[in-house]
């Protein structure tokens, strides 16, 4: 095809974009490029957790710009040894392997579950994965998704994954049955419409683990980094998985994932299994450290907790009003509200109303509001929400 008869833009047509340019950020807000002003509470899908453009990273980025960019993962990494160390102080794993995304971070748990199997009995590596889950885009992390959307049109999927139903009892059963060399799975599925995992199903499931010698792995790039009011969401479930990934709000924009394992099973990676050209350079890795820093040493989390309480509070009493609205869930700043219509109607109606908001699948909208999010913030939500509610119950009755 000549060029004179593509039309439209130049970006490949992956994306259903809204109709809003943003030019600048600031904390929970941002402004369009005709200096329209907007309340963000997706923080770039979760990724955003300290707000845009938060002082602390700026400086410490700027800091580093001036330094240096980029060397190689054939040297040594003194900022990636630093953010390493942080991470492990601040977590049950005691090895990280850096990457640039969050399905870069699950393949890396895929390829070393696999290694794990051929180092302990040398069978192939089984993994059971859940329905409703995401685990990213590439074709590993679409073979261990539980959505058949995301597959349709990439076949044939890579083999070793068996997608069992969440929070399920029969479930726990089933693996012990199989036996597989891991269960990999979001402790709230978060693209899967904001389900959270049973508090006793994943103590079960801690303990199958545990006993019959099954490496848990917990995909974190939504929930970790504070997003669900700790650290990372497995503390508040009292386990210890065997791997864990990070990536969204790791570098609190600038990308950076992280696959982080307990040493015997780190163990199973040897120079020259893994890799990646940009994983834990130097800038991606300040990001990480400084973003890090403030999670782990102010009252951040705290703040997002308070609010999250607020919030919550104030959803329920929209939903007694709203009839359409059947459910608040979640956790922490990672909030789903079920409704009876389609979500992405009422996140156009909201745009319209100079706020921004997302789905998670067909009936559930998310709110991702950054964890520095005020209580005056969150009132100016609720009144623009309110609105939003209101329009789209006139709209369905007529
Ligand atoms: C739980 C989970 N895992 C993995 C991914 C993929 O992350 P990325 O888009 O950075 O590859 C996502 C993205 O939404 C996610 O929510």
């Amino acid at each position: 095809m000549s060029k004179s008869t593509l039309k439209n833009s130049p970006i490949m047509n992956t994306y259903k974009r809204l109709p809003l340019s943003i030019q600048k950020g600031k904390g929970t807000i941002v402004w369009s490029e005709n200096g329209e002003e907007y309340l963000d509470f997706t923080s770039g899908i979760a990724t955003c957790n300290l707000g845009h453009c938060p002082s602390d990273i700026q400086t410490a980025l700027q800091k580093q710009l001036t330094e240096l960019w980029h060397t190689s993962n054939l040297y040594q990494i003194p900022k990636q040894e630093e953010l390493a160390h942080l991470l492990v102080r601040n977590s049950c794993f005691d090895q990280v392997f850096f990457c640039n995304s969050g399905a870069e971070a699950n393949e890396a748990a895929i390829k070393l579950i696999r290694s794990f199997a051929k180092h302990n009995g040398g069978k192939q590596a089984s993994i059971v994965t859940f329905q409703q889950s995401f685990h990213g885009r590439t074709l590993a992390t679409v073979a261990a998704t539980g959505q058949e959307k995301i597959k349709a049109g990439f076949e044939p999927m890579l083999e070793g994954f068996t997608h069992m139903p969440y929070n399920d009892n029969q479930t726990l059963r089933a693996i012990r049955e199989l036996s597989p060399t891991a269960v990999m799975l979001e402790l709230l599925q978060g693209e899967g419409g904001v389900i959270p995992a049973d508090s006793d199903w994943i103590k079960e499931l801690f303990s199958i683990c545990k006993q019959d010698g099954i490496l848990l792995v917990v995909d974190e790039v939504q929930t970790g980094m504070g997003r669900t009011g700790s650290l990372f969401l497995y503390e508040q479930y009292g386990i210890e998985p065997d791997i864990m990934t990070l990536a969204k709000g790791l570098g609190s924009g600038f990308p950076i994932g992280a696959m982080m394992a307990k040493e015997e099973v780190a163990n199973s990676f040897q120079p020259g299994m893994h890799g990646s050209t940009f994983g834990g350079n130097p800038l991606a890795c300040t990001a990480g450290t400084a973003t890090l820093k403030v999670l782990s040493e102010t009252d951040v989390i705290r703040n997002s907790v308070e609010q999250s309480h607020y919030l919550w509070t104030e959803l329920e009493s929209l939903k007694a009003t709203y009839s359409f609205v059947k459910e608040i869930r979640g956790r922490g700043m990672l909030i789903g509200i079920l409704i009876e219509g389609d979500a992405m109607k009422l996140v156009n109606k909201a745009l319209h109303e100079k706020l921004l908001i997302l789905s998670a699948g067909a009936n559930v909208i998310r709110l991702l509001p950054p964890l520095t999010v005020s209580k005056e913030e969150v009132d100016l939500f609720i009144q623009k929400f309110t609105k939003v509610l209101q329009h789209f119950k006139e709209d369905q009755h007529g």
